[in-house]
């Protein structure tokens, strides 16, 4: 990566996190207990033994994501379960990330912005990509909820990021009244959903999810799931990619070939890792490269360092090839949505490549939030 892309995805990362990002780098042990912390883990080998262990490394004992989000979305939505019922209702929902369905989906949600944003950039306007992707999300979102894309704004987006705002790795649970304000931000969301399902219309997702047998409180649970993991991974990873394709002089070349794009993509999600850290919580006694882990104490997988040791933004000598998708994690909770994900980054980046590319002018990241993100990137031809 040139130095200038390196230098604005470290400050990126110091914005959101300026204690635990320099933290977490400051050794390159591969696994580590950090007092207070947990046991953390940076060899993308040991993470994703770690990953497809679920035996021993689970997402619902404690310090595991459960303790976040089951007070908000309750005890069954993918990302607290194990076992049986998670690997079943991973399946019921898996037509909805099926390649037609998907693009469909972003095809109804993203056609007409994209079309406008090859047209805004080609017209030599300046376009703040932040702003844009949060208004895709926030189409998004209104397609997963069952609402029109018009009845959604940005101010939807700001709230569903008020609630992942407040957690840090050293605070890992929303207290009472977070907790609350969180299922209020998710109860007028899932209010649509819910509306959607019980119409049966399967234009829409929850009407869809009814024809796939779901249960109503399953599918809310999905709703509620999709919205948190779904939006604002996109709306840091989408302008992070324009800006790394801007900064290290790759814009050009792609808009000039396309082969390159999806080496590109995949760089741009290694060198990133928009979820930068996966939790799990230790079942039983177990070892991780050689370090005990006792029953019941956290595991921090810290992605984004293992990710990082690979070196910079490389489209060409591509070394994102060998790790799988770590970016998306790995074993029975894989991304669910990366699908849809890959989707809408490839149509936001063709939006960009078909106006010719476009070079940042002005950009400010994202402070205190969870997902390291920019607040605001403006390009321009
Ligand atoms: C660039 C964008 C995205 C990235 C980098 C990303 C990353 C991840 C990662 C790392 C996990 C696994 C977490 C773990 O094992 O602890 C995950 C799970 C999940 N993601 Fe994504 N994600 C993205 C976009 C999306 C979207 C758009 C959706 C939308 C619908 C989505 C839905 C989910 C769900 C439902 C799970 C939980 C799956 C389970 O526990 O079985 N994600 N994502």
């Amino acid at each position: 990566m040139t130095d200038l892309a390196q230098r604005w995805e470290d400050r990126v990362m110091r914005a959101a996190h300026p204690i635990a990002f320099p933290a977490l780098l400051a050794s390159s042990r591969p696994v580590q207990r950090v007092p207070g912390l947990g046991v953390l883990v940076r060899d993308a080998a040991l993470l994703r033994d770690v990953l497809m262990d679920s035996e021993h490394f689970t997402k619902n004992g404690p310090g595991a994501p459960s303790d976040l989000w089951t007070p908000v979305l309750g005890p069954s939505v993918l990302l607290n379960m194990e076992g049986a019922d998670h690997l079943a209702l991973r399946r019921r929902l898996a037509p909805l990330f099926s390649p037609a369905y998907v693009g469909a989906l972003v095809e109804a949600s993203l056609a007409t912005s994209m079309a406008a944003l090859t047209r805004r950039l080609s017209a030599g306007e300046r376009v703040d990509v932040v702003a844009e992707a949060k208004r895709n999300a926030s189409a998004m979102i209104s397609q997963l909820v069952g609402l029109r894309a018009e009845a959604v704004d940005d101010s939807l987006f700001r709230r569903v990021s008020s609630i992942t705002r407040v957690v840090r790795l050293s605070r890992p649970r929303l207290t009472a009244r977070q907790a609350a304000e969180a299922r209020a931000v998710l109860a007028e969301l899932t209010a649509h959903a819910r509306d959607a399902y019980r119409a049966g219309d399967e234009s829409t997702v929850p009407g869809r999810m009814r024809a796939l047998d779901l249960g109503e409180r399953e599918a809310m649970g999905a709703v509620g799931a999709f919205v948190l993991t779904g939006t604002e991974t996109l709306v840091s990873y989408v302008p992070r990619l324009i800006a790394l394709l801007s900064d290290s002089g790759w814009m050009p070349r792609l808009a000039a070939d396309r082969a390159g794009v999806e080496p590109a993509i995949a760089e741009g999600l290694r060198v990133t890792t928009p979820s930068p850290v996966m939790l799990r919580s230790a079942t039983a006694d177990a070892s991780i490269g050689g370090v005990r882990v006792r029953a019941g104490e956290r595991v921090i997988l810290a992605t984004f360092a293992a990710n990082r040791a690979l070196g910079g933004f490389d489209p060409e000598a591509n070394p994102a090839a060998s790790l799988k998708q770590l970016w998306f994690g790995a074993g029975s909770h894989y991304c669910l949505g990366a699908p849809l994900a890959m989707a809408q980054v490839r149509a936001t980046l063709d939006a960009v490549l078909d106006a010719g590319g476009a070079a940042v002018v002005d950009r400010a990241p994202a402070r205190g939030v969870l997902i390291p993100s920019y607040e605001r990137l403006v390009v321009a031809r």
